[in-house]
Order: C-alpha cells, then structure tokens, then sequence
C-alpha cells in the first residue's frame, strides 16, 4: 500500500534551525569585525561630524550583533559555540580593511561596501526566513536593515563634501580601497545567505592599532590644554557666564574620551570578549554624546569652530603607554568631578540655562554607569594578567602621574594661548548676553 502524504509549504521550510543559526553566526561575526574597526579608527578620523557620527553606528551595530549572538545561542542550544569555521576568509576580509590607507577610505569601505552588504544579507534573509519559526530574529533584523540604511546614507551625506575638498591622490587611493574590497567581498561570494566560498584574502598584512596621536578637525583651535585651569590654578572656574562656558568646554572636550574609549575597544575585544565589547561600544556612544551637547550649545550661543579650544592632554599622557593606563584615564577622569554635578545642576537651574542642566544631568546618569564599566573592566584585565582584580585603585594612581606629567611640560606660551582663547570666549559671551537683554 502506497503512503500519502500531505504538501510541504517549500517556502516556510526552507531553512531549518540549524541552517540559520548558521548564518546568523556569520552576520554576528562580521557586525563584531565592524563594530572594533570603527571603533579603532575614531582617534584616526579627523572629521568631526563623522568622529561624532560612528559612535551612534557602532553602538547600533553593537546591539544588533549583541541580538544575533543570543539568537545564534538560543537555535543551538546547548551548545555555546561561535566558531569561525567557512567564515574565516570573510572575517579576515573585514580585519583587513580596517588598514584602509586614509580614513577617507576607511569610512567608504564601510558605506559603500560592508554596511549596504549587510543591510541586504539581512533583507535577503528575512525574506526567506519563516516568520513563525524564526519570529524572534524578523523584530531585529527588520530594525537593523533600517539603521543599516540611515547609517549608509548619513555616511554618504557626511562625507560628500570631503570627497570635494580633499586632495585628489587621497580620494584616488581611498577610491581604489574601496574597489578592492569590493572585488575581494564578490570573489569570496559576499555576505549573503549563502556559505562563504573562502579562499585567502591578501589585502594587507598589516596589524591595525589604533592613533596614538588623534587625528582632529582642523576647523578647531589644536591645543594640549582646553581652559587655563587646568595649567593654571588661579584660573577660577568661575560663575554665570563663565561656568556656562567652562562646561560646555568640558563637554566639548570630552572627544579624547570618544577617542580613547574607541581606541581600547578595539586593543581589549580579544581579550575581553564580548560582554566588554558591548559595555565599551555603549561607553563610546555616550562619550560622543556628551562631546556633541557641549558642540550643540556652543555653536546655539553663536560660537564658531575657530574659536573653539580642542585639547590633547589626557589622550596624550598615554602615548605608546600599556593601554590599561587608557581605560583607567576613562574611567577616573571622567567620573572624577562626578559628585559637583549635581551642585552644577543646581547652578543651571537658577541662570535658567535648561539645555546647561538638561545636559549635565542625563551625563550624570551616564558617568554611574561609567563608573560601573570601569571597575568591572579593570578588575578584569588585572584578574586576566594574574594580579588583584581589586588593585584597580593603583592603575588610577599612574593615570593621575601621567596626567601631571603632561600638565607639567606645558610651556609659557600655551598658557598665554589658552588663557587668551578663553579671554576671547568670555568677552564674546559678554556680547552676546548684552544683545540677548536688548532684545
Ligand atoms: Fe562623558
Ligand atoms: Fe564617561
């Protein structure tokens, strides 16, 4: 007797279990690769409005790999396995192009290129996917492929202009990159939804490090130090005007701690693993968050890029240093004026500045979460290298001499220069609030 059997739904059946977490696993690992290359190259862009700009990105690509890596655990349950396996040359690929030879072509190979080839794997996927059996990945992958589209066209917006103004042999060679790494992702048979074809990737053998010496927007005045107080201690930190000014300057300024959270991203994701990776992405986010508040309200009082102060000094005290000293500059220095916060609120608050307050208090909520990473992160690192997880107290103790070290080498001149910018900024505030009263 001949057994009948009703049809399968092709469509719905297409991908068991096992065949997505496959891919899932690929689009977690190159999201990974994507995540510590921007990361890496923030002290490297000199742009401002795109240093500001990848922060939101790779948080963003953070938190989609962070779904996917649960998604992948959660469809091969027990197991805890994200091997590399048939994506290694994809990986690579992607290791490889964060030695982009300018960060022109660095931020291209990620518009043109890794960013829409993910944005369509994942449109690829979801329409092959089943939205009963694999409900769960359609709500962040649909999210995803929106970011994923904004990300792309912000970049393109973003860098438009530089493409235009920039000297011709760098756009030749960021241009060239980029169709490098295109012809590579096609040979190797792109992200998609399809095995990796593999073979060896050869683009560059280099070991990327982050720059150690940041790269800035030359539209900013280039100092060490960004407010005479800081090698000057007669200098008052001031009231009214002057405190609005002062903080503003200090949020501003946070861009050291955009670029030094990026670059120990990127120095600690093997070590560390995951979990750290999706703090310090996070930590990276909000540093260029508070960097833009100060920029916002300085540029709302009528204030100019050449009349702002862009300082070095705490990114530099870590110059070719172990870069714990880096993660401990974040961590110390940034939550260090913590408890005047509230104090600073208070003061906002009474000259009516509401954006001033507005800013300082939800910084205030970030700087404790802050707080939290870099105990937990420096403990592990110490704990990874066989010393006291709890000896974290010393690393702030050379973060601090380096720190003086620096402050220390500034000359006559560069107080005179900070002091005048500064003179500069107060009497143009002084302006502005005469003019604000007349109205
Ligand atoms: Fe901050
Ligand atoms: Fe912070």
């Amino acid at each position: 007797m001949t057994v009948e059997y009703l049809p399968s739904n092709q469509k719905r059946g297409k991908f068991m279990r096992y065949d997505t977490a496959v891919i899932l696993k690929r689009y977690f690992l190159c999201e990974r690769a994507l995540v510590t290359g921007q990361a890496g190259w923030l002290s490297g862009v000199p742009y401002f409005d795109i240093k500001m700009s990848l922060p939101k990105m790779l948080w963003e690509d953070a938190m989609t790999a962070h779904e996917l890596r649960n998604r992948v655990y959660e469809l091969r349950f027990p197991s805890r396995m994200l091997e590399i396996g048939d994506d290694q040359a994809l990986v690579d690929l992607i290791h490889q192009s964060h030695n982009a030879p300018n960060p022109l072509a660095f931020i291209l190979g990620l518009s043109r290129v890794f960013k829409p080839a993910l944005k369509q794997a994942y449109v690829d996927y979801l329409e092959m996917a089943d939205l009963l059996g694999d409900g769960p990945t359609h709500r962040f992958l649909e999210l995803a492929i929106k970011e994923k589209d904004v990300q792309i066209q912000t970049l393109e917006k973003l860098v438009s202009p530089y493409l235009e103004k920039n000297d011709p042999p760098s756009i030749e060679v960021a241009l060239q990159w980029v169709k490098q790494l295109q012809d590579k992702l096609n040979q190797i048979g792109g992200i998609g939804i399809e095995n990796c074809k593999g073979g060896e990737v050869n683009l560059s053998d280099k070991v990327f490090s982050p720059y150690e010496v940041p790269n800035r927007d030359k539209r900013f005045i280039p100092v060490r130090f960004y407010w005479p107080d800081i090698v000057d201690k007669s200098f008052p930190y001031g009231e009214g005007v002057k405190l609005q000014l002062r903080s503003a300057i200090s949020h501003l300024n946070e861009i050291w701690a955009v670029e030094n959270a990026g670059f120990i991203l990127h120095e600690f994701a093997k070590d560390l693993g995951w979990d750290f990776i999706y703090d310090a992405a996070r930590w990276v986010y909000d540093e260029s968050r508070h960097c833009t508040m100060g920029y916002e309200r300085l540029k709302q009082w009528g204030f100019e890029e050449n009349e702002l102060p862009l300082g070095t000094y705490i990114y530099d005290s870590c110059k070719g240093k172990d870069p714990i000293y880096r993660l401990g500059m974040l961590f110390y220095f940034e939550s260090k004026n913590i408890g005047k916060k509230p104090e600073r609120i208070k003061s906002f608050a009474e000259f009516n500045d509401q954006v001033s307050q507005h800013d300082m208090d939800f910084d205030w909520a970030d700087e404790t979460i802050h707080t939290a990473y870099g105990k937990r992160w420096l403990s592990a690192i110490l704990e990874k290298r066989g010393l006291d997880p709890k000896d974290y107290q010393k690393i702030q103790a050379e973060c601090d001499r380096l720190v003086d070290e620096v402050i220390h080498s500034a000359t006559e001149e560069e107080i005179q220069q900070i002091t005048s910018i500064t003179e500069n900024m107060i009497e143009k505030a002084k302006h502005i609030v005469a003019a604000y009263e007349r109205v």
